[in-house]
């Protein structure tokens, strides 16, 4: 199994109760699951967890046989290897498509750069926008662009919190399916948040819900 969360727990310090409890997740490599439930559930609280944002109370996280969290073990975030989309704040808003999409990558020299630049606009479909600002793009070209900015450095699991929640019913239609597609393109194991089953069909090979009564 590609991604094994087990037993998670998990308590805000200022609050009173377990937000999360005894949870439990299995994808394949290349597998897109959708988290599914309702507001307040804790469903950003398990991708923060699984991204290293927060470090749980108890319970073991392993991508690609790699612990990244049990009682004895707390990987950084930045050395994680996952790749985040945030339904907010998705571009740096001064800084042009090229300059989002290569954000992070300056250790790597100009021509590997400037190739996974190309990489990944072409899997997105934007090759045109590079000298763009996000002001100049609609709302689903942002995602898109969000998306390759996630998956420029390669990361070995994509996170996407409530990628949609922006855009309205037509394009949100469209872009669901444009996403299915760009993650298929790159075969990336990914997570995918949302509160709408919609969503969850359209884009998921999988629905996983929190919590599970469905
Ligand atoms: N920083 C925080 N400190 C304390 N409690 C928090 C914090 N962030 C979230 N919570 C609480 O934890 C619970 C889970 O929140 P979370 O954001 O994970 O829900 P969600 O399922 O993503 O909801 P939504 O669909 O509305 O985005 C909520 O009750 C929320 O109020
Ligand atoms: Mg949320």
């Amino acid at each position: 199994m590609y991604v094994i969360v087990k037993n998670l727990s998990f308590k805000y310090k200022n609050a009173k109760d377990y937000q999360i409890t005894n949870f439990n997740l299995e994808i394949e490599k290349g597998e897109i699951v959708a988290l599914l439930g309702p507001s307040g559930s804790g469903k950003s609280t398990i991708l923060r967890l699984i991204s290293g944002l927060e470090i749980p109370n108890g319970g073991e996280i392993i991508v690609n046989n790699r612990v990244l969290y049990n009682k004895n073990v707390f990987i950084e975030p930045q050395k994680r290897g996952i790749g985040m989309v945030f339904q907010d704040y998705a571009l740096f808003p001064h800084m042009t498509v090229e300059k989002n999409i290569l954000f992070g990558l300056e250790k790597i020299n100009k021509e590997a750069r400037q190739r996974i630049l190309d990489e990944v606009l072409e899997l997105v479909d934007m090759k045109e926008y590079k000298k763009r600002y996000p002001h100049e793009l609609s709302g689903g070209q942002q995602q898109r662009i969000a998306i390759a900015r996630a998956l420029a450095p390669k990361p070995s699991l994509l996170l996407l919190d409530e990628p949609f929640s922006n855009l309205d019913a037509g394009l949100k239609k469209r872009i669901r399916k444009e996403i299915k597609e760009i993650l298929k393109k790159s075969n990336i194991t990914s997570i995918f948040v949302t509160h709408d089953i919609e969503d969850a069909k359209d884009v998921a090979d999988r629905i996983e819900c929190h919590p599970c009564e469905m």
